[in-house]
């Protein structure tokens, strides 16, 4: 099948002509969605209804193996049933809408920060598939930025500076901005992953910024320096030029690549109305072999 794109977005950003997914089983269609991933970033899929099952498995034919931990398990627990399925909802385990002072709402405003999925993990993710199941009647909308595009528009000198350095992401970061505090239970995945803060992209050979709300510290650097520059890199890389605001409709399936993209949630009035979307993620394994390559260059 010859799929289209139509771009909606001067740098990144492509939607898809019309195709069902969880159909899509031969190897030349799977490509071409890769390669559209690749030139775009980010691809928009219209009217996928998909079961959780044809979800899951159509993320395993397009990028290989699933992420099951993009969040703390206690406050993703979900109420689908399978860790590779992170309900990006508003509703607690009864289905109804949280409380303004639920600690797992609270939790799931951190997805307002600017953030790349389980960067704080190793391998991080890689492909992110959302797809809108419950849509409110208010703009309920997710920004995404494209940090190829950030990272083009650099200066030299920044682009020199930024060589070879590798940034601590910590998921404890990200909610400590908005104040949270952990227990000692969830270490494992509060100890965080080191991360290079400049990325090349293996097929296209591009590179991007890698940061994110998780990003806590760059190694080697005094930490306010560290934090400095990374505030600095979000604030250059949002602006802006390099985003595009996606307004979901039901069965919107948004495919974007956590290498090579920032995203967040926008504000809405979720202890009011129900908004239901889910997430697959794959995990970047392709992650160790560049990170090696980066060392030894
Ligand atoms: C996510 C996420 C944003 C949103 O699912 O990883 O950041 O708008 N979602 O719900
Ligand atoms: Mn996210």
């Amino acid at each position: 099948m010859t799929l289209t794109f139509r771009k909606l977005h001067p740098h990144f950003v492509a939607e898809v002509s019309p195709i069902a997914l969880r159909q899509v089983t031969d190897p030349e269609t799977l490509l071409e969605i890769r390669a559209g991933m690749d030139e775009h970033a980010l691809l928009v899929f219209r009217n996928q209804h998909f079961t959780d099952e044809e979800h899951l498995a159509f993320a395993q034919r397009l990028d290989g193996r699933l992420h099951t931990k993009t969040g703390i398990s206690a406050f993703q627990k979900s109420r689908l049933g399978n860790e590779a399925l992170a309900d990006v909802s508003n509703l607690n385990a009864s289905g109804e809408v949280y409380q303004a002072d639920d600690r797992k709402r609270m939790y799931g405003l951190g997805n307002r920060l600017w953030h790349a999925d389980a960067s704080f993990q190793d391998p991080p993710g890689r492909y992110s598939m959302l797809l809108a199941r419950v849509v409110p009647p208010v703009n309920a909308d997710t920004e995404y930025a494209d940090m190829r595009a950030a990272y083009d528009a650099l200066t030299p000198e920044m682009k020199g500076r930024l060589e070879g350095l590798r940034v601590h992401h910590s998921i404890a970061h990200s909610r400590e901005i908005l104040g949270f505090e952990f227990s000692e239970e969830e270490q494992d995945i509060l100890k965080g992953a080191i991360q290079p803060l400049v990325r090349t992209l293996p097929r296209t050979g591009r590179k991007s910024l890698y940061i994110a709300a998780h990003a806590s510290k760059i190694i080697d650097w005094p930490i306010p320096e560290g934090r400095l520059l990374l505030l600095d890199l979000i604030e250059h890389a949002t602006q802006p030029e390099f985003v595009y605001r996606h307004s979901w409709r039901v069965g919107d399936l948004v495919i974007y690549d956590n290498r090579a993209t920032m995203h967040r949630a926008r504000p809405y009035a979720d202890t009011t109305y129900r908004r239901e979307l889910r997430r697959v993620t794959t995990l970047d394994v392709d992650h160790a072999i560049e990170q090696a390559r980066a060392v030894h260059h």
